[in-house]
């Protein structure tokens, strides 16, 4: 069987270790694998490359990033393609395709399952949202970098007597904000599922001065938002993929509490920090899972399938459990959060 791969949406810590698996899965059972560069774009425009069952792939396991490239295209462009994507696939003799992608991705991988493109899917993004799945790879190596920082800002905003504000990613959950303010003994925690009150956050870091402890540290999802009418908002930008461009919600929240309370504060955004780099052990075991999984898959031809972890296991899941909703903080994991704040 000939097996073609490709990586789209935003990179994350694991990818490569989902190529080797693949690669090396399907070399050891008489398939080959391709490579289209740079997600849907590279499949459109037929750029592929071959991929063998060599040292350089033994090696990539570690490697952060992507070594195939990686991509946004808007979905219209994509479905407009579809014929040339079929027409790509037959040309390079493929016989199945394992797009390994966030939500978007995943949509996109529907589309041409829908289409008649013998597909399996592998989800990924640090934001660790894709549904049907306990947890995505990169999502545990973000979380441990995020949670490094804020030891480490612990430190400088108790010598400084400050609040500090860290604003790590989650654009629509806020999943790395749970688990890092919770690793980070963060004093407050804002997600995008439960909008914000500013005073409530004040109160929480006045009563922590007023006991003698003279610091605090705010985890903020950049995703989160005030309350309606709490906090002055600007009118909203959207992107070319109709993303709302988000403004440094850390930023905001800084200004409004100094504008509130005499205190000193501070904003760290950590950004792309949290997905470059090289995976942790449980995201290189999680991703190699996926990858031997989806590899076994494909050559099964049990198709129109995405991988995801449930219970413990790897199992294979229709893309309709996979897209369509987000995988949001439930709210009673969110109250147990709360319960250690402040
Ligand atoms: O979806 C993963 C993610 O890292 C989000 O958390 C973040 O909002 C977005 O990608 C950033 O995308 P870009 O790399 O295009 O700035």
């Amino acid at each position: 069987m000939r097996i073609a791969t490709l990586t789209s949406g935003g990179d994350c810590p694991g990818l490569n270790a989902v190529i080797r698996a693949v690669v090396r899965t399907a070399a050891g059972n008489g398939s080959t694998v391709v490579g289209f560069e740079d997600g849907w774009q590279g499949l459109l425009e037929d750029r592929r490359v071959q991929l063998y069952d060599d040292a350089f792939i033994d090696r990539i396991l570690r490697r952060g990033g992507t070594i195939l490239g990686t991509g946004r295209l808007h979905p219209d462009k994509f479905k407009a393609g579809i014929e040339q994507v079929k027409a790509n696939l037959a040309d390079a003799e493929i016989d199945a395709l394992i797009p390994i992608g966030g939500e978007g991705t995943l949509k996109g991988a529907k589309f041409l399952h829908d289409n008649g493109v013998p597909v399996v899917g592998v989800p990924k993004t640090i934001d660790n949202d894709v549904n049907g799945t306990e947890y995505t790879f990169g999502f545990d190596t973000a979380v441990a970098v995020a949670t490094d920082a804020i030891d480490r800002l612990h430190t400088t905003a108790e010598s400084h007597d400050r609040v500090m504000i860290v604003e790590v990613m989650g654009r629509h959950v806020g999943w790395i904000a749970l688990h890092a303010g919770m690793a980070g003994g963060a004093h407050d925690i804002l997600i995008p599922e439960e909008p914000f009150d500013i005073s409530e956050v004040c109160r929480k870091m006045e009563r922590r001065f007023q006991l003698g402890e003279k610091y605090g540290i705010i985890v903020v999802a950049e995703g989160a938002v005030p309350k309606e009418g709490t906090m002055p908002q600007e009118k909203e930008e959207v992107d070319q993929f109709g993303h709302v461009k988000l403004q440094g919600m850390s930023h905001k929240i800084a200004k409004e509490i100094e504008a509130r309370m005499e205190i000193d504060v501070r904003s760290t955004v950590l950004g792309h920090i949290q997905r470059g780099g090289t995976p942790t052990a449980f995201d290189r075991v999680l991703a190699t899972r996926f990858g031997v999984n989806a590899a076994k898959a494909a050559m099964n031809e049990q198709f129109g399938t995405v991988t995801a972890l449930q219970d413990g296991h790897i199992e294979l899941i229709g893309f309709d459990e996979a897209v369509g909703e987000l995988k949001r903080v439930p709210e009673r994991r969110y109250a147990t959060a709360k319960s250690m704040l402040g």
